[in-house]
């Protein structure tokens, strides 16, 4: 019998699933920096079949359904399939799925477009995931990613949290986040070189499209000035926008 690993995923985010789905709706790092960057790469998902990878409260599956697209979400933590589902009831599909799994609920080119933000941070080997992705997409569909920057992490592991780390390789590490109240969920999550970033994508056969390290978003600022100023000195997240041929 083979037991499966719980992935990281589900063991950090079912610690606090509510608190992430109430607090990250206007946390800084969520709403005013990741949030507008990955929907700058998403251009026209008016009425086009969309698969939100890892949907955790569902805002951007919730954004998508506002624009008109038709949306499958999943996600690992069973607590944030509930979430959003509440959220948008019948007028999307959200189920539990891993996705260290294959997406065995879709058929081969059945999206437009595939989102998967601040996801596959939990996921060790993204070579399997990209596959599965360029399977289900459509040809000229597109697939939208954002992840930690491989120098931001870096950094902040070396020099901020004092941890021992190889820029060369990929790396598990835990930390505790600090602003989504008590008790401090502990994060376990891959650090990596850019190089695993972008050679799985290169491998899966899908096409870099667009690379963006993005600012944020001038609302930032009110919230968190000194976090603002930090991110216009490092690099926080990196998103991508690749292309199936
Ligand atoms: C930081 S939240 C991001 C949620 C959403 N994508 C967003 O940007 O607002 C990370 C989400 O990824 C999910 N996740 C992590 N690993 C996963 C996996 N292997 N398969 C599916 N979902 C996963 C977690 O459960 C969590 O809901």
């Amino acid at each position: 019998m083979i037991i499966k690993k719980t992935s990281l995923g589900e063991q950090n985010y079912s610690q606090f699933a509510d608190r992430y789905a109430e607090i990250a709706k206007t946390k800084p790092h969520n709403a005013d920096y990741n949030f507008p960057a990955v929907v700058s790469l998403l251009t026209d998902v008016t009425g086009t079949t969309v698969l939100d990878a890892g949907c955790g409260p569902g805002f951007f599956t919730q954004w998508l359904l506002e624009q008109g697209a038709n949306v499958i979400a999943c996600d690992v933590t069973e607590r944030m399939v509930e979430i959003t589902q509440e959220k948008v009831g019948h007028r999307a599909t959200v189920i539990r799925h891993d996705l260290y799994d294959p997406l065995e609920f879709a058929a081969n080119e059945t999206f437009d477009w595939i989102i998967c933000p601040l996801v596959l941070d939990y996921i060790e080997d993204w070579s399997p995931v990209f596959a599965e992705f360029a399977r289900v997409l459509k040809s000229k569909g597109k697939l939208v990613f954002a992840a930690g920057h491989p120098v931001g992490d870096y950094l902040w592991l070396k020099y901020r949290q004092n941890y021992q780390t190889n820029y060369f390789d990929v790396e598990e590490f835990a930390t505790p986040w600090k602003r989504f109240g008590e008790p401090q969920p502990v994060i376990r999550f891959f650090r990596r070189p850019l190089n695993q970033i972008l050679n799985p994508l290169i491998g899966s056969g899908l096409l870099l499209d667009d690379v963006l390290e993005p600012l944020p978003a001038q609302s930032f600022k009110d919230k968190d000035p000194a976090g603002y100023v930090k991110l216009h000195q490092e690099p926080g997240f990196i998103c991508l926008r690749a292309v199936k041929p």
